[in-house]
């Protein structure tokens, strides 16, 4: 399979921005500006503006997310929100294991592969985060270390729920520094994602598998980005709170 048969997706990472308000003017902006869109547009939205942004894109073709999701069905977890919550909200979409999550909220490899199963059991599709610090980098185990978060998230997924899985490849020195991975940066590390997935399930599902860059892309350096071979989509931070820049990377994506 070549890349043009994989799904490519946008999707939108808003973090801690948008109020309810805020983001029903975001989203009226986001549906006339992406409806052409071939390839598939997410926004992932804080838990607060999800049903706003669920209730507003219905009939459209953006597909809503959260930002996170607790690993236990329910119980006494105070301030987390469950996988079927999410989904009776209508909510399609989580994103696990961002980095920020693994840095300022303490999360391991083996809650990121937690919440990943807990989502996927419950029927939601999700965008799982991996990528090395500018140190890691520097001291040359990239490769190692996202090997390793990757094959742990992906721990006890079966080949059938890899088609709701897309790994989205963050170098954590390129978020929100506007510092972007080179496109063979991104390249070289997103086809080591799609081998190692060879590796546990099989060549079909590593071809079929969507794996995205993340970090600082944007309006300028979107194209080159996206026209890599392995590249097949990205994860917007800052870009995705601006609706004519996020719509030049979902036309971008919808052209590659
Ligand atoms: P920026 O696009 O703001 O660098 O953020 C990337 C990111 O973390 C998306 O999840």
């Amino acid at each position: 399979m070549d890349k043009a048969k994989r799904k490519a997706i946008i999707a939108g990472n808003w973090k801690m921005n948008k109020t309810a308000t805020e983001a029903a003017k975001l989203v009226d902006e986001l549906i006339p500006a992406v409806k052409d869109a071939s390839c598939e547009v997410v926004i992932c939205t804080p838990y607060t503006d999800l049903v706003t942004a669920v209730e507003k894109t219905k009939g459209t073709n953006i597909h809503v997310g959260a930002e996170n999701v607790h690993f236990e069905k329910s119980g006494a977890f105070t301030g987390e929100i469950s996988a079927d919550m999410l989904v009776d909200l209508g909510v399609e979409y989580v994103i696990v294991g961002h980095s920020e999550r693994r840095q300022y909220f303490a999360e391991t490899d083996q809650t990121v592969n937690k919440r990943a199963l807990a989502a996927l059991n419950a029927g939601l599709k999700v965008i799982i985060c991996v990528g090395e610090s500018l140190q890691q980098r520097e001291e040359g185990v990239t490769e190692e270390l996202v090997r390793m978060q990757t094959k742990i998230a992906l721990r006890d997924v079966t080949a059938e729920q890899m088609a709701n899985v897309v790994i989205a490849y963050e170098p954590i020195w390129a978020i929100g520094t506007g510092k972007t991975a080179t496109a063979d940066q991104a390249e070289e590390v997103c086809a080591q994602i799609r081998k190692v997935i060879g590796e546990v399930y099989g060549e079909a599902v590593a071809e079929a598998v969507t794996v995205q860059y993340g970090g600082s892309m944007n309006a300028k350096n979107c194209e080159e980005l996206l026209s890599k071979k392995d590249v097949d989509g990205g994860l917007i931070g800052g870009a995705s709170l601006k609706a004519p820049d996020f719509a030049v990377i979902v036309n971008a994506a919808s052209n590659g």
